[in-house]
């Protein structure tokens, strides 16, 4: 019997949560008016609608909150996130952000104006709403196997190319601010990106010099899943996967 993977850590904390019935589920929903987003966490036994802050954090995670250089200027901790980020990235440049919807809205506010649009693969909502905030649009390229679940497609967060052309013939180029390539892709199931389909992205936006951002929220994830997923890839590191491939990381 192929028994399932066993995980190689023991979790040391619990944290109650409260057990509801269907009954005051049903209710909260119509109380919430089937919004998700007015719910209560309190109201939440298992959270499907964001991985964010649903994961336990490490023993050294938790360590380094005590070792951390809270220094106003020059820390220590700064200078260990920093070596980190450009050994996996290789840019040596960095702006720390507390989450990734300040990451967008520091970029985004650079970066996009009234009337533009950023095409993409099925953009987060808070990517999208900070898009929108600015009235500009974001256009889904997504491959439309992504729709589909009955299809095995194994990069359903692949770009479709004609879409992104179409994008790029039908817009002028101070329009296009960039194509953001999200790995993986978050709206559409968490769904990754192959390697071919992030080169040829950036070749055909090369074509029509158009920057390619990544908003690598889950590239560990992404990498795993080409390491997995292909044959001849399996040395791949996640470290090498992502320093190839990216051009500015957002998140
Ligand atoms: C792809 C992607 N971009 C942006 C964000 C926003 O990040 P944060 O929740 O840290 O603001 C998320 C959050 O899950 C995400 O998955």
């Amino acid at each position: 019997m192929n028994l399932p993977y066993a995980e190689p850590f023991r979790i040391k904390m619990v944290e109650e949560i409260y057990q509801s019935t269907k009954e005051e589920r049903e209710q909260w929903l119509k109380e919430a008016n089937y919004n998700l987003f007015n719910l209560k966490s309190s109201q939440v036994y298992i959270d499907l609608l964001t991985d964010s802050g649903t994961g336990a954090m490490s023993d050294k995670q938790w360590a380094a909150l005590m070792t951390g250089d809270e220094s106003y200027a020059g820390s220590r901790s700064f200078e260990q996130l920093q070596n980190t980020v450009e050994r996996i990235t290789g840019f040596k440049y960095l702006l720390p952000t507390h989450q990734g919807r300040a990451a967008e809205n520091v970029l985004f506010s650079v970066l996009v104006k009234e009337g533009d649009v950023v095409p993409g693969n099925s953009h987060f909502d808070t990517t999208k709403g900070h898009i929108e905030f600015r009235k500009a649009h974001a256009i889904d390229c997504t491959i439309d196997e992504a729709f589909d679940i009955n299809d095995l497609h194994p990069f359903k967060g692949n770009i479709n190319l004609e879409k992104l052309e179409e994008v790029y013939k039908s817009h002028p180029k101070e329009n296009i601010p960039f194509c953001l390539i999200t790995i993986t892709c978050n709206s559409s199931g968490g769904q990754p990106v192959s390697l071919e389909n992030m080169k040829a992205v950036k070749a055909l936006s090369d074509q029509y010099g158009i920057p390619v951002f990544f908003d690598s929220a889950r590239f560990a994830e992404n990498a795993y899943f080409i390491k997995k997923g292909r044959k001849g890839r399996k040395t791949e590191t996640s470290k090498r996967s992502v320093k190839r491939f990216s051009h500015t990381v957002t998140v």
